[in-house]
């Protein structure tokens, strides 16, 4: 049946389940929106209207149901001859039943309208019970070095859903961009979302290309986001980055940069890649209004998590500052990482305050970590290892694995080609629980996400060749309940991909195609340098 992710039992039984114009949903109780989602897509691909009601002589019947007995995103999905029955533990689990229930017809049930409206739609007669491994199952999207339109934004949140991932973590804010409207600081928009220029490929390429980039989203458009991904029961952990990577926001407002040490008024919205100097002045001032920029944000994204960054924060400026040198006095803290920290902490006490937590790159773990605080581990295991035993919750996502910039393949034909080669299968054999954990500690490991950061990821096409097809290969890894690395069975996932393909160019997903890039994916390989040895594991 070449399901992706693998469900948890299949078992089948020769037959079909035909679809047709007799066809009819029946719809229980809390089913209405996968049902309503049904229609929406299944409808348009296949030309049937799936009028609801029960079949009974005239046709088949679609019954959709909640059973909680079966669990949180749970789901049931039994196909009989006359009768295809979709059951959920809760309304995600009919919705992922759903998705199912569509990788069970031809791939052409992926397309948005019939390319010939005279064929039958078949479904065959099996039954399939699943569950998910992790309740967080993720997936990173970096809009701030390379801006996403809102379409682009909303169309990764339908191949999330086909591929049951149910975390939007968007990186709203960097030193290349500010995305979000804010409407107390408009300036944050007007001024800190466009930059006059890029740099072409990474940082020691010589090429800019000399036009202005930038967007932001309304926040009209971030509620539409929101209520798109609640429909498909994704949550869209939003991330506004500080006290590093804030130079788009202290280009719209010098006074938030360290003004005593640099001309914050003369810094434009960075134009080129790496860790910049540029950091958030750790002033009061600065902490009410990013406490402004929150409360407003917190009014649009009503997840529980909300993330502040916090990674790649260099400290000279706070050394030479004497404000900063004050503000490290005034507080009693040993130092500049203690003052960083003492920063995660207001924000994390701000955050519980509203009935949120707060979390962060592994960074925030120096100087000691703020109680409540959960930790995306990047930079390894190694920091969501101390984080889990320290009670605190990880969703992991080690560069060394699960960084989608990261290039596929080694040899020139590669675009930019970025740090280490991490191949589709690399990404089928990461495990987000290290074997160091005792059991109790890892349950702290929530689940996982890959990241994908578009400094040299120019386009919406440029950013489909990094992500798919390894996205795929997480999503499985996040929901499947797959053996150890070393067992899982390859082979058998390349098998299934070879019919997911289909699926994905149903879709219109210009993903990295198994034999390599296509002509128009080539990029000139003088826009980067690989990194040399073998990628780290740790
Ligand atoms: C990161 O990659 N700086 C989180």
């Amino acid at each position: 049946m070449d399901l992706i992710p693998q469900p948890r039992r299949t078992r089948t039984e020769g037959g079909t389940f035909e679809l047709g114009a007799g066809t009819r949903l029946e719809v229980g109780r809390g089913a209405e929106p996968t049902a309503r989602w049904l229609r929406g897509v299944l409808g348009p691909a296949t030309g049937l209207d799936f009028p609801a009601g029960a079949g009974g002589e005239r046709g088949s019947t679609v019954r959709l149901t909640v059973d909680p007995a079966l669990g949180r995103e749970a789901y049931r999905l039994t196909v009989g001859p006359d009768t295809l029955r979709l059951t959920g533990g809760d309304a995600a689990g009919v919705f992922w039943a759903a998705q199912t229930l569509r990788q069970l017809m031809d791939p052409a049930a992926f397309r948005r309208a019939p390319v010939r409206r005279d064929r039958t739609w078949t479904v065959p007669v099996c039954d399939i019970e699943d569950r998910p491994r992790f309740h967080w199952r993720g997936f990173m999207l970096d809009v701030a070095r390379h801006f996403m339109p809102k379409d682009g934004v909303l169309r990764h949140l339908d191949l999330m859903a086909a591929h049951k991932l149910n975390v939007l973590h968007l990186h709203l804010t960097d030193d290349q961009g500010w995305r979000p409207e804010i409407t107390r600081y408009p300036r944050l928009t007007e001024v800190g979302a466009w930059r006059h220029r890029t740099k072409v490929g990474l940082r020691e390429s010589p090429l800019w290309d000399e036009r202005p980039h930038g967007g932001y989203y309304t926040q009209d458009d971030l509620r539409e986001i929101v209520a798109y991904a609640e429909d498909r029961h994704i949550t869209v952990v939003p991330e506004i980055d500080i006290p590093g990577h804030s130079q788009a926001a202290i280009a719209a407002y010098p006074e938030l940069g360290n003004a005593d040490v640099v001309d914050t008024a003369a810094l434009p919205v960075l134009p080129h890649w790496g860790v910049n100097p540029n950091v958030l002045a750790p002033a009061e001032a600065t902490l009410r209004f990013y406490e402004n920029v929150l409360a407003e944000l917190l009014d649009i994204f009503p997840g529980t998590f909300f993330h502040i960054g916090g990674d790649e924060c260099p400290k000279e400026q706070w050394r030479a500052s004497p404000a900063a040198q004050a503000r490290i006095a005034e507080l009693g803290v040993a130092d500049e990482d203690a003052l960083q920290s003492a920063l995660i902490r207001h924000f994390d006490r701000w955050l519980a305050d509203r009935g949120r937590r707060l979390i962060g790159w592994d960074e925030i773990l120096e100087g000691g970590l703020a109680e409540g605080a959960a930790v995306s581990s990047w930079q390894g295991y190694a920091g969501g290892i101390a984080a889990a035993r320290a009670g605190h919750d990880v969703v992991m996502c080690p560069q060394g694995q699960v960084y989608l910039d990261w290039r596929q393949a080694d040899g020139p034909d590669e675009p930019v080609p970025i740090a280490h080669v991490r191949t589709l299968e690399d990404v089928y054999r990461f495990e987000p629980v290290p074997a160091e954990l005792t059991a109790a500690e890892a349950e702290h490991v929530i689940g996982t996400q890959a990241n994908v950061w578009t400094e040299v990821l120019d386009s919406p096409r440029a950013v489909d060749y990094a992500v798919y097809p390894r996205l795929v290969a997480l999503a499985e890894v996040a929901w499947s309940h797959l053996p150890a690395p070393a067992e899982r069975d390859w082979s058998g996932f390349e098998a299934r991909m070879r019919a997911h393909y289909a699926r994905l160019d149903a879709l219109g997903v210009e993903y990295r195609p198994p034999g390599g890039p296509l002509p128009w994916q080539r990029r000139p390989g003088v826009l980067g340098r690989p990194l040399d040895g073998p990628p780290p594991i740790v």
